[in-house]
């Protein structure tokens, strides 16, 4: 992260603060967010894309301490469960800036949105639009609502496919004319105000021009609705996805080349058809907490294993793994890692980083070189971990989640307490 360096007795320093110090306090693994950084990178999106709504994606990551951070910086909020909702909620998030993401809302979670005053629900099915219609029948209050789309644009890391087939759960198919029947339906449906289409294409992506034949897609069906429904949405959203370094030969565009791209396509295409242009929002997650976060842990066993033609790795066991970041394991994801409290002359050896689970994918770090001399007691950061980490954590193997440590200007502030015993027994009722 932005605000981290190491000293030259090899100290690695987020916000201010040692690891080694933040260690002593508070233990390990621990996740340790930068809230400088956190911040710095919420700004240059809603600066970037001044003119359009940012909302946040909590599913990357949330507590209420990161809530309120983000509605201090001025950002909305795209929540995609209950459990989120109440977070942001109890953190005094405005409910009117929230955006409410799910394929399977029940109606009581629906009844729930409605009468928080959630500013958009973003609909995923024929049958929430009958849902939302029976809540706002029974209430007699006013859903604001976006259609979810799929635009038949799949992007993956560095590629895209533009005819993706939608055999998926995501979203109303353009192609299939469901998306247009859903806008039909939604318009007729008393209580309900509908704002516009909404479309997320992936997550991790580099390349933007997934983004511009998306964008082309909806325009184009939004087009299509003002001209055969006479309803003109007033928004539209184009989602997340916006991909981070997480090693050296990743290459993420910043916020301002995704603005200038983005916005480029949606002001020609709106020219050529002759609308006017949409209040347009997009759903960054990772690119705000990826990086602003990193794991520290502590290495506990060190086994060196013989490969084939002499070569070795060196097994490295830290104090956490899968169950705190299981995104190696499933998604054979790459992180690097840095020994973070002293500094070592020793030739590096080839490594990997490994928890303590009982299974042989409990991978952190695939490959990285370390000094060759780690040992017990060292502690290892891997940086990179804020998104889809703490969020997709578990209680594998019944180990206790690790915090979640503020750092700011020389200050550390639990804003997750580690879990305790008492945690983990406290569902088991005998
Ligand atoms: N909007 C919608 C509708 C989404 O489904 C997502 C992510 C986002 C926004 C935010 O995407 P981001 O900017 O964070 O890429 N667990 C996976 C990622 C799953 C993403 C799900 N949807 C991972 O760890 O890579």
């Amino acid at each position: 992260s932005s605000t981290a360096h190491k000293t030259d007795a090899g100290d690695l320093v987020i916000g201010g603060v040692p690891v080694p110090d933040l260690v002593a306090e508070h233990n390990t693994p621990a996740y340790v967010l930068d809230e400088v950084d956190f911040r710095a990178r919420a700004r240059a999106f809603r600066d970037a894309f001044a003119g359009w709504d940012v909302y946040y994606a909590g599913k990357a990551f949330l507590c209420t301490a990161v809530a309120r951070w983000i509605a201090e910086e001025g950002l909305c909020l795209d929540v995609c469960s209950a459990g989120e909702l109440t977070v942001a909620l109890r953190a005094g998030f405005d409910p009117a800036r929230i955006g409410y993401h799910g394929n399977n809302k029940s109606v009581a979670e629906l009844r729930r949105a409605v009468a928080e005053g959630v500013g958009r629900i973003i609909v995923d099915s024929f049958q929430e639009v009958d849902r939302i219609a029976m809540v706002t029948a029974d209430t007699g209050m006013t859903a604001r609502v976006m259609v979810r789309v799929t635009a038949g644009v799949e992007a993956h890391t560095h590629e895209y496919i533009a005819t993706a087939h939608e055999d998926q759960k995501f979203g109303f198919s353009i192609t299939s004319g469901d998306a247009f029947e859903a806008v039909r339906r939604l318009q007729d449906a008393p209580g309900v105000e509908l704002l516009g289409l909404h479309s997320h294409i992936g997550s991790q992506i580099f390349d933007s021009s997934g983004f511009e034949v998306a964008a082309r897609r909806v325009l184009a069906l939004h087009h299509r609705v003002s001209d055969e429904l006479g309803v003109t949405m007033p928004e539209m959203d184009l989602g997340g996805g916006f991909g981070i370094a997480y090693t050296t030969q990743d290459d993420p565009a910043d916020p301002s080349q995704l603005a200038t791209e983005m916005g480029k396509i949606v002001e020609h295409e709106c020219r050529a058809l002759g609308v006017e242009e949409p209040r347009l929002s997009i759903e960054p997650g990772r690119a705000i907490v990826g990086p602003a976060m990193a794991t520290v842990y502590t290495v506990g066993t060190v086994k060196p294993v013989a490969l084939d033609a002499g070569a070795v790795r060196t097994y490295v066991s830290v104090d956490g793994g899968m169950s705190d970041n299981i995104r190696t394991a499933l998604y054979d994801a790459d992180y690097s890692c840095t020994l973070a409290g002293r500094r070592s002359e020793a030739t590096p050896v080839l490594a990997r980083v490994v928890g303590k689970h009982c299974e042989a994918g409990d991978i952190v770090v695939r490959d990285e070189f370390l000094p060759g001399d780690v040992a017990p007691g060292d502690l290892v950061a891997v940086p990179g971990t804020g998104a889809y980490c703490r969020s997709m954590s578990s209680n594998y193997n019944h180990a206790l989640r690790p915090p979640v440590i503020a750092v700011r200007d020389g200050v550390a502030r639990v804003v997750v307490r580690r879990e305790t015993d008492d945690d983990l027994l406290a569902t088991d009722v005998g």
